[in-house]
């Protein structure tokens, strides 16, 4: 039985998750924290799903021996190809995955048409056909790959006039199609809020889902007795690409600079 002291492990392809990270943090603040970002394997969205299913099963296995009570998958990608998978072989650890938020987009949309921005692997997946099928029925939802925005956005330069050529070239056709409401369904689109508050009319509205995945961990926790009582102890992160690119990029993307080790391949 894991303690409440226990940590909880987050993962991502990259730099992406911290999106998620600084959510889980807002709402659980005694909760104690570490960071996986496989920059060595990055992007996700172009890998396969098996390939994608091993480097989480390897990293689930490492926040196990961590003494993580709890794993989420702060990567929409990572979640379509393995979450199942993690379940089956964790059936009893608190485990959160997240997807794109068709729902409440269909929800809100007045115009009927809805726009996703997501990774190739997400929008090609039979969990995104289903979740479409589900919530989407009465909407028109345009769909968007945009392979090469997150290896721009690894970088942490947020401002790159290539990145915001890119962006817009993914953005401008599902305004002229009519989005009023456009889903950010990769953990690293949220760091582009400021960049698309200049390309997107002011009553477009763009969701994404991190917040919701803080909830849905406070509610796993809490059903299971395990919420922190504080206080929380340093985040800690880990890179499988170069640790001082990411002690470079987490005074951008994070608040400070914590602790980065080498992920153990
Ligand atoms: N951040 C990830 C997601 O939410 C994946 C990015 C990638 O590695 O392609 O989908």
């Amino acid at each position: 039985m894991a303690e409440r002291s226990a940590p909880v492990g987050v993962m991502d392809s990259g730099v992406g998750g911290l999106s998620v990270l600084a959510e889980i943090q807002r709402l659980l603040p005694n909760e104690t924290l570490l960071y996986v970002a496989d920059c060595g394997h990055v992007p996700y969205g172009e890998k396969s799903p098996g390939y994608i299913r091993e480097r989480c099963r390897h990293i689930a296995a490492f926040f196990h021996e961590q003494g993580a009570k709890a794993m989420v998958l702060a990567c929409n990608t990572a979640t379509v190809a393995a979450v199942t998978d993690l379940r089956a072989l964790y059936p009893v650890w608190p485990l959160v995955g997240m997807e794109p938020a068709v729902k409440p987009a269909a929800a809100a949309t007045r115009s009927g048409v809805v726009g996703v921005l997501a990774t190739t692997g997400t929008l090609q997946s039979a969990k995104f056909a289903a979740l479409l099928d589900r919530f989407a029925s009465d909407v028109q939802v345009i769909t968007q790959p945009c392979p090469g925005l997150v290896e721009l956005i690894e970088t942490g330069d947020l401002a790159s006039p290539a990145l915001r050529q890119m962006l817009l070239g993914y953005v401008q056709p599902l305004l002229a199609a009519g989005c009023d409401t456009l889903i950010l369904g990769c953990t690293h689109y949220p760091f582009l809020r400021p960049l698309l508050a200049g390309m997107v009319p002011a009553d477009v509205a763009v969701i994404d889902t991190g917040a919701a995945v803080a909830r849905q961990l406070h509610r796993l926790l809490g059903a299971s007795d395990l919420l922190a009582e504080g206080p929380a102890r340093d985040t800690r992160f880990w890179t499988s690409a170069d640790p001082q690119s990411l002690r470079n990029i987490l005074p951008v993307l994070w608040h400070k600079a914590d602790d980065v080790q080498s992920f153990p391949l």
